[in-house]
């Protein structure tokens, strides 16, 4: 019914239109809107030469469990009309990527397994019409029915999440087909959230939303409205009449009003028509980076995060962010000086499993502010003295502590004039002094310790001058003086 001559220029004018196509019609390019519109019409059409793959894979098994007895040439015609319907869909396919909005990996992946199956499909005819006795053997024919097979199904899928989004083929697919198509869990993987203490809010988050979304018509290869959003530098080097950014002003900057606009808008971003909308969960966190000053720099554990942009994260995956001293690698703790300490009397624990960080408390200076402390100056972060017999002159060891967050100097004769040397501490959240000899002047070494958030001052010669001092630098503090609250 085929003859051997028509399977051979059947597969030579496919490969060639299917050349023409691949290196004529490039994504980035233009084409007439006719051109266009019969491209929209891809999603509609690409199912038909999928359907007579298959369905000539049917007729084929078919034949070979004897149920039925057709002949061959039924199956090669029926394998002709696959490849021409498959060329067509190929062209509809190429000109709808070119209105962009599609994610360029998917794409190309997409396009390599529309043009595999195509081409297997006119490939199969010839081998099948061949009448080379090498070519007849039954492996060339199996491999390209199977890989045929299996092209039709993974690139059916890519194209079924560019156009309704991830998952939504293997939704309710039972679990045997999702681990097959492989769909990771898209909520865990879309931002980069593992390690908030070395990944920055632009790379952890807002890069992967812009990428995703905005890419495809603002990136290497399109460029529209001469901008790249594909890049800090393509962000921070934008040149238009409007700012893009204002840091701290999501409502003054091009960036975010795109986003903001009512549905249907016509400069609406990303554009109704062409690309998937944008969540609004993603236009909060994009707003929120603005408003925090559209830092590429700031770390996700160091960023300011409101309660409603925590909600959204942690459904993101985002777990407990490790802050302060939790979040510094610090070596463990030599055991030699931790013993000898505990020999000479020192309370010394580890503060938490598998932390390096120490708590230590002492009566007598003399068993506890030792060298041996000092080697522990990086892991020590509680610091115990109260009711011993520490001086000022003592407290000058402290200046090599830089990881203190909690000091306790209550009930011991200081003055306060040693405080000085823990003036830069840069961790320190809690000091008592109750019950001291300390006075005003010692304030202005308290005062610049921006990270504290609980003093006691109770009982000591501190007056309400000194107080206000405090209070004037750390306003957030908690000053307790001893006198009622109101
Ligand atoms: C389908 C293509 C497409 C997608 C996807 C897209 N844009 Fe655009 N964008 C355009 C076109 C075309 C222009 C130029 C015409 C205009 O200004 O409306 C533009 C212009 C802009 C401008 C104005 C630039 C200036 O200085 O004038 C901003 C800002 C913008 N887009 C942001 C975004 C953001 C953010 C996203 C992703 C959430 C996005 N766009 C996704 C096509 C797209």
């Amino acid at each position: 019914m085929i003859s051997n001559r028509f399977g051979k220029w059947n597969l030579v004018v496919i490969s060639l239109l299917l050349l023409v196509a691949y290196f004529g019609i490039q994504t980035s390019g233009g084409s007439p809107e006719l051109f266009r519109f019969f491209g929209r019409l891809h999603p509609a059409i690409v199912h038909f030469p999928i359907a007579i793959m298959v369905f000539a894979l049917f007729l084929l098994a078919l034949n070979k469990l004897r149920w039925l007895n057709i002949s061959e040439g039924v199956i090669n015609l029926t394998l002709v009309i696959g490849s021409w319907s498959g060329v067509k869909a190929i062209f509809a396919g190429l000109w709808l990527a070119q209105t962009g909005g599609y994610p360029a990996e998917t794409l190309f992946l997409h396009k390599v397994m529309g043009f595999g199956a195509t081409s297997l499909c006119a490939a199969l005819v010839y081998l099948r019409t061949s009448e080379i006795p090498a070519l007849k053997k039954p492996l060339f024919s199996g491999l390209c029915w199977g890989l045929m097979t299996i092209w039709l199904v993974v690139g059916g899928d890519l194209g079924g999440r560019m156009t309704h989004g991830e998952g939504f083929v293997t939704q309710y697919a039972p679990g045997f087909v999702v681990s097959v198509l492989g769909h990771p869990d898209p909520m865990k993987e879309r931002f980069d959230l593992s390690m908030p203490g070395t990944t920055t809010v632009f790379d952890g988050i807002i890069s992967p939303i812009l990428v995703e979304k905005c890419s495809s018509c603002h990136g290497a290869e399109r460029r529209n409205g001469k901008l790249r959003l594909d890049s800090a530098e393509g962000i921070s080097t934008h040149e238009g009449d409007e700012p893009l950014i204002v840091p701290g002003k999501p409502e003054e900057s091009l960036l975010t009003q795109r986003l903001s606009l009512p549905e249907g808008h016509e400069d609406q971003m990303p554009p109704a028509l062409e690309a998937k909308p944008i969540s609004h969960a993603d236009v909060e966190l994009i707003k929120w980076w603005v408003k925090e000053g559209a830092s590429f720099e700031t770390f996700i554990s160091d960023a300011n995060i409101p309660a409603n942009i925590l909600t959204i994260l942690q459904a993101y995956g985002l777990g407990d962010i490790r802050t302060g001293v939790f979040a510094l690698d610090l070596p463990t703790p030599d055991s030699a000086h931790v013993a000898a300490l505990r020999m000479n009397g020192a309370v010394v624990d580890v503060l938490a499993n598998g932390e390096n960080l120490l708590s230590v408390s002492c009566k007598v200076v003399a068993t506890c502010l030792t060298t041996d402390l000092d080697s522990l100056a990086q892991q020590v972060t509680w610091l115990d003295l109260r009711g011993s017999d520490v001086t000022d002159a003592d407290l000058a060891r402290l200046a090599a502590f830089p990881h203190l967050t909690r000091l306790n100097l209550s009930n011991t004769s200081i003055t306060g004039s040693g405080l000085a040397s823990i003036s830069g501490s840069s961790f320190l959240e809690y000091i008592n002094l109750y019950g001291t000899g300390v006075m005003d002047a010692a304030m202005v070494h308290i005062a610049p310790i921006k990270t504290l958030t609980a003093i006691y001052l109770w009982q000591t010669a501190v007056t309400p001058e000194g107080v206000a001092l405090l209070k004037s630098s750390l306003p957030d503090a908690e000053i307790d003086t001893g006198e009622p609250k109101n």
